[in-house]
């Protein structure tokens, strides 16, 4: 990896900042974009902007054909085994909220389950939570360890004929926690019931196979792997999309519609209501296409060495305590430092130009389960350096030295 070259591609990177170099470390937010991806939604703007699926002239067909075309290259990343499995989304939020409305509609029934872990976003609780008032499902929740880690051997004791679903996150937004997802699935489909994977925080660090995973769906935001916000993508195997049915009603999802019966679009205009956003598709499949040319591996084990000189950095200052201490981590570290408050941390370092999140990260339960309130989060992509880890270490001192 050039890093110099890359962070040439990133405009962003070299902007100021309160008068200081900026360090972005808050991509596990969102990531910054490369400069294909911004030229990409201004060409298509440019050259290829008309309504797609609609109309028969060369405008309509040519912007058809790229957002198909970003259809297949999304497919591909992920190795999906057909197009017709992959459904574009708003982001990882619209895509579970549409498993949860159109799975629980289906398949459960009241006093039935869906297993979540202690660690999940709110975006993969409040969903399910909104179902336990329609359909009348009930959330059970995985535990996990001090560390940080899912206790897997809950698992196999959570299940019973009620459980209908498992849904988990990949990576943990807030603890970098890698889970065993390939252990959850296989545990799970010894049971039969079908797995939800939340790749929000993965997708973008680890090279992920559908197939080889064998999950049964799989949800992530463009906007968190260098694509434009407002795109996601929802995964689902072939069988699974058939029989669930529609989320929203609209155009673009119907095969016919009159007053007295409506039928509906095949996969996977089915869960495509309205227009889509053939833009954002094409600039998202831009950034995947610029992240694989780079190599899913190259990144990993670039970002590795970040968080393993990160953490070593970080572990030198007195009173700082990281959470999230799972064997196998992704590039995320949260800490909290006695006697400074997160916000302030957060307010301290910006004024140095260092970009970090605070708060509880959409994971009040997780907080809770810590015995925290609020933590201070570094998150790393693929064009950080190890200077800036430097920056930030001797920032944190700076700050702690204040109080
Ligand atoms: N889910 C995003 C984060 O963890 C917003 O920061």
């Amino acid at each position: 990896m050039d890093l110099t070259q890359i962070r040439k591609d990133f405009p962003i990177l070299s902007r100021q900042v309160h008068g200081k170099p900026l360090v972005y470390l808050d991509n596990g937010a969102t990531t910054q974009k490369p400069k294909c991806v911004i030229d990409k939604i201004t060409e298509m703007y440019t050259t290829t902007n008309a309504n797609v699926h609609r109309g028969v002239h060369f405008l309509s067909q040519a912007a058809t054909d790229k957002h198909e075309a970003s259809r297949r290259v999304v497919q591909q990343f992920i190795n999906a085994t057909s197009a017709n499995e992959i459904v574009f989304t708003r982001g990882t939020t619209e895509a579970i909220n549409l498993i949860a409305s159109s799975f629980c509609r289906e398949f459960c029934k009241e006093a039935d389950e869906i297993i979540i872990s202690a660690m999940e976003h709110h975006s993969n609780i409040v969903p399910w939570q909104l179902q336990e008032s329609i359909s009348g499902v009930k959330l059970r929740v995985l535990p996990i360890t001090d560390e940080g880690e899912i206790e897997l051997g809950q698992l196999e004791t959570m299940i019973s004929s009620r459980t209908k679903l498992i849904s988990v996150t990949h990576v943990s937004n807030v603890l970098g926690t890698i889970n065993p997802i390939e252990k959850i699935i296989e545990i799970a489909h010894s049971y039969n019931i079908p797995v939800l994977i939340d790749a929000a925080q993965s997708v973008q660090h680890i090279s992920i196979d559908v197939q080889k995973l064998d999950c049964d769906f799989l949800v992530f935001s463009s906007h968190k792997a260098y694509g434009p916000t407002g795109m996601g993508v929802l995964f689902g195997k072939e069988k699974w999309l058939e029989k669930l049915p529609p989320y929203q009603g609209g155009g673009e999802m119907i095969a016919s519609v009159s007053f007295e019966k409506t039928t509906f679009a095949n996969l996977p205009f089915k869960f495509e209501a309205g227009t889509p956003d053939y833009i954002g598709s094409s600039a998202l499949a831009t950034a995947l296409k610029y992240i694989s040319n780079l190599g899913m591996d190259n990144i990993l084990k670039h970002e590795h060495e970040l968080l393993t000189y990160a953490t070593e950095r970080l572990s030198e200052i007195d009173n700082l305590k990281i959470y999230g201490t799972a064997k196998n981590k992704s590039s995320v570290i949260s800490f909290v430092v006695d006697g400074v408050h997160p916000y302030d941390m957060g307010v301290l370092l910006d004024m140095q130009g260092i970009a970090v999140r605070t708060g509880h990260h959409c994971a009040e339960p997780l907080m809770r389960r810590l015995g925290i309130e609020s933590t201070v989060r570094a998150s790393f992509a693929l064009y950080n350096t190890k200077d800036e880890v430097d920056v930030l270490a001797k920032g944190v001192k700076r700050v702690v030295k204040m109080f």
